[in-house]
């Protein structure tokens, strides 16, 4: 595990979207997990701006987001299409037929979660998935206590989850399907941001208790290849033991 620290929100998200232009230089096939959400929309800023001026490749790449909304049209602002759509999508070449996110308007929707899982080996598995984490510490939308052997299925979202919700005026929504821990887990490569004080406490519990569902982002402690990039607020409740293994990078 690699912890990186910079000073600020867009010095971090600069870091992390430079860190997925060189695995794209490396691989332009890449398949790649993406995140949504306020802390990741700096990342995509700053990755438009790689891939306008061609540092890296974006012809070629396959995508699968975490999560998305039950029951909100694609068309709303909130849904996470709509996210992926202005945030990253209209800006490459092709989306519709290699950037994957589950569809929480499907009849089926259990059947919906597997055929995403589905694809995901189809395509040979993740090659990175990038990560936020929810002030509970959930990643995805595996909310406390989802057994660290989840799959991608559909998941009711906590109270605390549901008040962090932006873009609804009213009918927040209740469900979500999500990517499951065991999905994430799979990924070769796991890329964790967290910016900001509201993340603090879990960025700790993640790090430091005993990995447990009770923090579904403490499974990431067992990950073969992770890489935390925090700002200095989020890193604020380490302590001087666990900065000890932060990479001066
Ligand atoms: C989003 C996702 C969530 C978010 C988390 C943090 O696709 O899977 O786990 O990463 O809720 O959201 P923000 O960044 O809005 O605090």
């Amino acid at each position: 595990m690699r912890i990186i620290i910079k000073d600020n929100a867009d010095e971090a998200a600069n870091f992390v979207a430079n860190q997925i232009a060189l695995y794209l230089i490396a691989r332009p096939t890449l398949v790649m997990g993406l995140a949504t959400g306020e802390t990741m929309r700096p990342v995509y800023a700053r990755l438009r701006q790689i891939f306008r001026s061609g540092e890296a490749p974006s012809m070629e790449f396959i995508s699968f987001n975490l999560d998305e909304f039950i029951s909100v049209p694609k068309s709303h602002p909130g849904s996470f299409h709509a996210y992926m759509e202005s945030e990253l999508f209209r800006h490459i070449h092709e989306p519709r037929v290699r950037c994957f996110i589950p569809d929480g308007m499907a009849n089926d929707l259990p059947a919906e979660a597997g055929a995403f899982e589905a694809k995901i080996k189809h395509h040979g598995g993740l090659d990175i998935q990038l990560l936020g984490i929810g002030g509970n510490g959930h990643i995805g939308f595996n909310e406390p206590g989802t057994p660290f052997e989840s799959r991608t299925s559909v998941v009711e979202l906590s109270q605390h989850t549901r008040d962090a919700i932006i873009g609804f005026e009213a009918n927040r929504p209740h469900r979500a399907i999500t990517m499951g821990i065991g999905t994430i887990m799979e990924a070769r490569h796991c890329l964790l941001l967290a910016t900001g004080e509201a993340k603090a406490t879990a960025v700790k519990t993640m790090l430091s208790q005993p990995a447990s569902p009770t923090c579904p982002a403490s499974a990431l402690q067992s990950h073969a290849d992770l890489m935390i990039v925090l700002d200095r607020k989020a890193s604020s409740r380490l302590t001087d033991l666990q900065l000890l293994d932060i990479d001066p990078f």
